[in-house]
């Protein structure tokens, strides 16, 4: 059986790649004509991106281009005016795309709003991750975003410089009080939690402006991005248990006793930016019941065996640990 490289879902016999289902590939790329392998190998890649990267306006650590559907429907990379940004695996990180891909799969079983993505290859075979820009409408206009080191009004280099308790008490502030942003934050917090995300700083968060709002707050989070099975790779330090403390003024008696983050640390988060405790629980509770789909996705992503293996050793062990204190 053969998964498709945007759902993971079957792909059936009379779809015309075998490795995507129609309905998802045309969804992401317009139509059904692009073409999901590149004419660039991995090396010409890294020799692009040097030349493309000058003027790009996503800013990040990893290597990544901007690219287009051209008029022969190839990917290609671009300058200005790309609707895809196409991230490969660093070469220290092998899989770290296909990893990407699967983690972002797990946000939207569990109904995390998530930028569209997938995954395409170069001309060598090698996978690389590609995901629709949210911030451009389909007649080229920009929709206003900020992320939350902008909205600190911080340089770049802050985005490990506060907790997530400030970083939600600022979204109240940016949305005008809406709680129910704070919450999908909140969720967002708890997912990176469960795959072990230990990068989920200020940058990787922003807020988005919907198109006619003319007032100064921010409407809602865009689609989640840049989430990551950190823990899986065998040269990876394991880091921190998330890339802020959850707390502004130091750790719960809870987390002193048991040494990681618990439900308990979750609801007392919950608790300081107002949100009630009932709907963390019932997503801590949406994450057991959909166990077994996170677990089948995570064995019909393209990750190797062991990142796999090592994977949903980890949501299990992290489902067990929210479970504690609801
Ligand atoms: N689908 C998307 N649409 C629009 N903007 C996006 C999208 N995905 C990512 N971005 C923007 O591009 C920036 C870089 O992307 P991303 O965070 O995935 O890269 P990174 O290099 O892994 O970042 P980091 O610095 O966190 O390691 C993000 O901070 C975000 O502002
Ligand atoms: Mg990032």
């Amino acid at each position: 059986m053969t998964y498709c490289k945007i759902s993971l879902n079957p792909v059936g016999t009379r779809s015309k790649y075998p490795d995507y289902r129609n309905n998802e590939f045309a969804a992401l790329f317009g139509s059904l004509r692009a073409n999901p392998t590149m004419n660039l190998t991995r090396a010409a890649f890294k020799r692009e991106s040097i030349r493309y990267t000058t003027g790009l306006s996503i800013s990040g650590v990893q290597q990544k281009l901007s690219v287009a559907i051209n008029d022969h429907y190839q990917l290609e990379p671009v300058t200005t005016g790309g609707h895809y940004i196409l991230k490969p695996s660093p070469e220290e990180f092998p899989h770290a795309a296909e990893n990407e891909h699967v983690a972002m799969r797990t946000g939207v079983l569990l109904g995390i709003p998530t930028a569209s993505c997938g995954l395409v290859s170069f001309a060598d075979g090698e996978l690389a991750y590609i995901t629709r820009r949210f911030d451009r409408l389909g007649d080229g206009q920009k929709l206003h975003q900020e992320d939350l080191v902008q909205g600190f009004a911080m340089p770049s280099d802050n985005k490990y410089s506060c907790s997530y308790e400030e970083a939600g008490a600022l979204i109240l502030d940016m949305t005008n009080g809406r709680k129910a942003v704070v919450l999908d934050y909140l969720q967002r917090i708890i997912h990176a939690y469960l795959i072990g995300n230990d990068d989920m700083h200020l940058k990787n968060t922003s807020l988005q402006r919907s198109a006619g709002n003319t007032t100064p707050y921010y409407d809602l989070l865009t689609p989640n991005y840049d989430c990551l099975f950190a823990g899986t790779f065998e040269n990876r330090d394991a880091g921190d248990f998330l890339a802020l403390d959850l707390l502004a003024d130091g750790f719960t008696d809870a987390f002193e006793e048991y040494g990681y983050y618990t439900g308990h640390d979750f609801l007392a988060l919950a608790q300081r930016l107002g949100i009630p405790e009932k709907p963390v629980q019932t997503f801590i509770a949406t994450i057991a019941e959909k166990m077994p789909q996170l677990t089948a996705t995570v064995d019909r992503s393209y990750m190797p065996v062991d990142m796999k293996c090592a994977a949903n050793a980890l949501i299990t062990d992290r489902l067990r640990a929210l479970q504690i204190g609801l």
